[in-house]
């Protein structure tokens, strides 16, 4: 059901695309960014007709602003990132990134597929991270403006070389982000290999829909679709138990602020430091969470077609990292959806495929929607 409702929403956008030619180009516009290893990198800002603006890099495939109005119509940017280059590719390595080749963790960096072992470097303690320090978010990704879509959009693709951080087989990997008029970041994934290997695609944007750098995110009110959630151990590796969220502090069926429960003497909390843990969405309705700040009036939602959701509200942030106009994103300032399979997927049988073969083709859409209530 949930696949029909993102293919129906794909297929209008193709199909307005189709009806609207030549409109989008000064919808995008692109800009030199820097350089990385030789290539450039650009800086491109996508305006839809409500006047709302985002910008993106194929930096990492990274989305690095979204500027859209609160309820008096005041606008504020509500995604992490910076103001330069050199700062993006010196600061934090994930804010906003296309995360790949397996997003979220691989206990000790190993898994085996056809009886054949692999490893991944570690970078998270005793465990692979985000596809491993030089993963996806880390790389120059090729840059198409999609001229003849109604709604600003751009395509990044990247080819992810045999053995790329340890991983099997070549991989093609596409992600196409829509900017619609209705304040939704459409993002698209497609990824194809030549040999069997595991694939785990999120974005790893944070907001703060206060406008990002604008205090901490404790009394954003959060709704997950989620009627389970995955335990981790202390490395945040899972044990393996699905467990019911009725009754614990992940029980966001209902909504709640971040901060009401995050502080209880509950395991997975002393765990995670906070909410640092997979949802499995139960996936029935349009909608799979929500995110609603009161004093802005700002409503972000998010709508996906895979099994889970990573709710991660910034435990790790520590003012350190100085982001968009000079301002010091501190502890908890940030929030995370990221979309995808549960941690260590290759290494449970039992959770949903991560498994791509050569011949088949891996797709997944995921939208950010913005608006005020
Ligand atoms: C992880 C956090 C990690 C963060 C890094 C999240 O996906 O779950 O543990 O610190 O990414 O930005």
């Amino acid at each position: 059901m949930k696949k029909i409702l993102l293919s129906l929403t794909l297929v209008a956008v193709i199909f307005t695309a189709c009806n609207h030619s030549s409109k989008t180009k000064e919808m995008v516009k692109k800009d030199v960014f820097g350089t990385h290893n030789g290539k450039e990198v650009y800086l491109l800002t996508l305006t839809n007709k409500a006047g709302n603006v985002i910008r993106l890099t194929n930096f990492g495939a990274r989305i690095t602003w979204i500027e859209v109005p609160d309820k008096t119509g005041k606008k504020d940017n509500v995604a992490f990132g910076y103001d330069t280059f050199e700062s993006t590719i010196n600061g934090d390595p994930y804010f906003g990134a296309v995360i790949g080749r397996y997003a979220n963790r691989i206990a000790k960096g190993k898994f085996t597929l056809d009886g054949v072992g692999y490893n991944t470097p570690l970078n998270d303690g005793p465990n692979t991270l985000h596809g491993g320090p030089a993963g996806w978010h880390s790389v120059v990704w090729n840059t198409e403006v999609l001229k003849d879509s109604k709604y600003p959009a751009v395509k990044f693709t990247y080819v992810s070389p045999d053995k790329e951080e340890g991983f099997p087989g070549t991989v093609n990997v596409a992600v196409v982000y829509t900017w619609t008029d209705n304040n939704e970041i459409v993002m698209d994934y497609t990824c194809s290999t030549d040999k069997k290997t595991v694939v785990n695609l999120t974005n790893h944007a944070y907001f703060n829909l206060h406008g990002a750098g604008n205090g901490d995110i404790l009394d954003h009110e959060l709704v997950i679709k989620a009627a389970s959630f995955v335990p981790v151990d202390s490395t945040l590796i899972p044990s393996g138990e699905i467990r019911p969220v009725a009754g614990t502090p992940f029980d966001f069926t209902t909504p709640h602020t971040v901060g009401e429960r995050i502080a209880e003497n509950y395991d997975q909390l002393v765990y995670g430091k906070g909410y640092d843990h997979t949802f499995v969405l139960d996936n029935k309705e349009e909608v799979d969470a929500t995110v609603y700040e009161p004093v802005s009036g700002r409503l972000m939602e998010v709508i996906t077609d895979q099994p889970g959701v990573q709710f991660y509200c910034g435990n790790f942030l520590d003012g350190s990292m100085i982001g968009h106009g000079g301002k010091p994103y501190i502890y908890r300032s940030g929030l995370c959806l990221e979309t995808g399979h549960y941690p260590d997927s290759p290494n449970h049988p039992d959770f949903p495929t991560t498994v791509l073969n050569p011949g088949e083709t891996f797709k997944s859409t995921t939208i950010y929607r913005f608006s005020v209530k």
